[in-house]
C-alpha cells in the first residue's frame, strides 16, 4: 500500500484523471473549485454503483416503490421543510486577508491563516437560487434542491394512492443536489453539486427504533457486499448537538476516508425524520398528507426513517478500497480490485499481435451484445494487462497464434494472474460463469 494517507489520495486523483474516472470540471479554464465532471469509465462505475443501489433498495423489494422529481423545486417546498430558515452555516471573515471559514471548525479568534481578526459570525446559506422566467426579481426565485427526499414527502399522497401501498414502506429517489457549500474539498467528497441515494420509510412511530436498526444493518451489509473491506466501516450515532433540524436521531455510516478528521468520514447517514416533514408540509400548504389505513379505519401521519447516501463518496471509498498495488516479477503494479459487478469494463479482447487483430475483433464482436468490452492492440502484452488492471478490468481475453489452430483463447483473471485456455464456442459460457459464481480457482 502507499506510504501515506496523503499520497494514497494523490495517487487517486492522478489515476481518475489520467485514466477517464473523474475530472476537474472546467479545468481548461483553471477549473471551477469542487465541481467534477465524470469520465468514461468514472460514469459506467457511478451508472453500475447506482444500478446495484436501485436493485437492492427498490426493484428486489416488495415494500419500497421510486421516483424521479424534479431538481428545482417549488421555493415553498423549502420553507415547509425548514430549509430557508435552518439550512445555514455560521462564517467568520479575516478583516485582514479576507479568508473565509467556517466559525464552529475554529479553534481560536485569530485567522488560521494570516493571525489577523475576524467578524462576528453571519449566517451563509447553503441553498442554491435560480430565477423561474425572463424577470430575475425576488419573485421569481427557486431553489435546486439541496436534498432528494423532500419532493419524496410532498408527494407522499400521490404516491401512496397510485401504488396502494401499505405501511410499512418505503420511497427512494437517486438524482443530484446542490449546496452552496463553504468548505468543498477533498475531491469528490464535499462538492457543490453531488448526487443522492434516498430512501424514505414510513412506518408506525412506535416502529422507528426497530427500523432504524433494520436500515443501518441493511446498508452496512450493502456496502459489503460492494466488496468494501468491513474494518473500513463503522456506525457513529450522533450526538444530540450534531443532529440536523429534521432529526431526533442520527447514525452515520463512515469510512476511512484518509483526510478525515480521526480518520472516519461521513459516507452515509440513517435519520429517525419522524413526522417532522410530512407535517410541515401539511401545515404551510394546507394540504391533507396523511395515509388512509384501511384496516384501522384512521388517517395517520406516518414517521420516516430515511437511508441518505451520497454516490460521489461512495465512488471515492470505492476506489480508495478497490486500489492496491503489489510486485510482480520485480515490478510494482497498481491494480483496482474493484468487484466484477461493478467494473466499468468487464472483459478486454487483447491480440498477441497486430498481426491477429481482424480476427481478435471476431472475439470481441461477439462478447460486446454481453459485456462492456474493451479492445487493445497497442503495445507489449505485458503493459496492456496492466491498463486494464489499473481499471479494474476483471477478465483479460487474449488471441495468440495458437488460437487459429485450436479455436482457443486464454482469459487471465485480475487478481489471481491466473490463466485458462477456453474454446472461442464456450466464451460467452465461460466468462458468464465467470461473472456469476467468480474465478474460484485460487
Ligand atoms: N436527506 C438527508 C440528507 O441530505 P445529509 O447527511 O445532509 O442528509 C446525505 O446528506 C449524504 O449526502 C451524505 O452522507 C453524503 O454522502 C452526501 N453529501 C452531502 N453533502 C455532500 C456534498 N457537499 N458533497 C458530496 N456528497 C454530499
Amino acid at each position: 500500500m502507499p506510504e501515506s494517507s496523503d499520497d494514497l489520495m494523490k495517487k487517486i486523483v492522478s489515476l481518475c484523471k489520467r485514466l477517464g474516472f473523474v475530472y476537474q470540471s472546467g479545468e481548461i479554464y483553471g477549473g471551477l473549485q469542487s465541481a467534477w465532471d465524470y469520465g468514461p469509465l468514472g460514469v459506467e462505475l457511478k451508472r453500475n454503483l447506482k444500478n446495484s443501489w436501485w436493485e437492492e433498495m427498490v426493484s428486489h423489494r416488495p415494500d419500497v416503490v421510486g421516483m424521479d422529481s424534479a431538481i428545482i423545486t417549488h421555493p415553498e417546498v423549502w420553507v415547509g421543510s425548514g430549509h430557508v430558515e435552518h439550512f445555514h452555516d455560521p462564517m467568520v471573515d479575516c478583516l485582514e486577508c479576507k479568508a473565509r471559514f467556517r466559525a464552529d471548525g475554529l479553534e481560536s479568534e485569530v485567522c488560521p491563516n494570516c493571525g489577523g481578526r475576524l467578524t462576528d459570525p453571519r449566517d451563509f446559506g447553503l441553498m442554491l437560487k435560480t430565477h423561474f422566467g425572463a424577470v430575475e426579481d425576488d419573485s421569481a426565485v427557486v431553489y435546486v434542491r439541496p436534498e432528494t427526499c423532500q419532493s419524496i414527502f410532498v408527494n407522499f399522497r400521490n404516491v401512496a394512492n397510485a401504488t396502494r401501498q401499505t405501511l410499512p414502506f418505503g420511497i427512494a429517489q437517486i438524482g443530484k443536489a446542490f449546496r452552496n457549500e463553504i468548505t468543498a474539498r477533498n475531491f469528490v467528497f464535499r462538492s457543490r453539486e453531488f448526487e443522492q441515494m434516498e430512501m424514505e420509510f414510513f412506518c408506525l412511530p412506535e416502529e422507528t427504533d426497530r427500523w432504524m436498526e433494520y436500515w443501518a444493518e441493511q446498508r452496512i451489509a450493502w456496502y459489503v457486499s460492494l466488496g468494501m473491506d468491513p474494518d473500513h466501516l463503522r456506525l457513529r450515532a450522533h450526538a444530540s448537538d450534531e443532529l440536523a433540524h429534521y432529526a431526533v436521531q442520527a447514525v452515520d455510516i463512515e469510512y476511512t476516508f484518509p483526510f478525515a478528521p480521526g480518520g472516519w468520514g461521513e459516507m452515509e447517514g440513517i435519520h429517525n425524520r419522524t413526522d417532522y416533514d410530512l407535517k410541515a408540509q401539511m401545515e404551510l400548504s394546507g394540504k391533507d398528507l396523511r395515509y388512509d389505513d384501511k384496516l384501522s379505519n384512521r388517517k395517520i401521519l406516518p414517521h420516516v426513517v430515511e437511508t441518505s447516501g451520497g454516490v460521489d463518496r461512495t465512488v471515492l471509498a470505492l476506489l480508495l478500497d478497490a486500489y492496491h498495488e503489489d510486485e510482480i516479477e520485480g515490478r510494482t503494479r497498481v491494480v483496482l480490485k474493484l468487484s466484477r459487478e461493478l467494473a466499468p469494463i468487464k472483459v478486454a479482447v487483447l491480440p498477441l499481435s497486430r498481426k491477429l487483430q481482424d480476427r481478435a475483433r471476431e472475439v470481441e464482436k461477439l462478447l460486446r451484445p454481453h459485456w462492456p468490452v474493451f479492445f487493445d492492440v497497442t503495445g507489449s502484452i505485458g503493459k496492456r494487462y496492466r491498463r486494464m488492471d489499473e481499471v479494474g478490468t476483471p477478465f483479460c481475453v487474449t488471441y495468440d497464434f495458437d488460437s487459429i489452430d485450436d479455436g482457443c483463447v486464454t482469459i487471465r483473471e485480475r487478481d489471481s494472474l491466473e490463466q485458462i485456455r477456453v474454446p472461442i464456442d464456450d466464451l460467452i459460457e465461460e466468462i458468464d460463469r465467470l461473472m456469476t459464481t467468480g474465478w474460484g480457482r485460487s
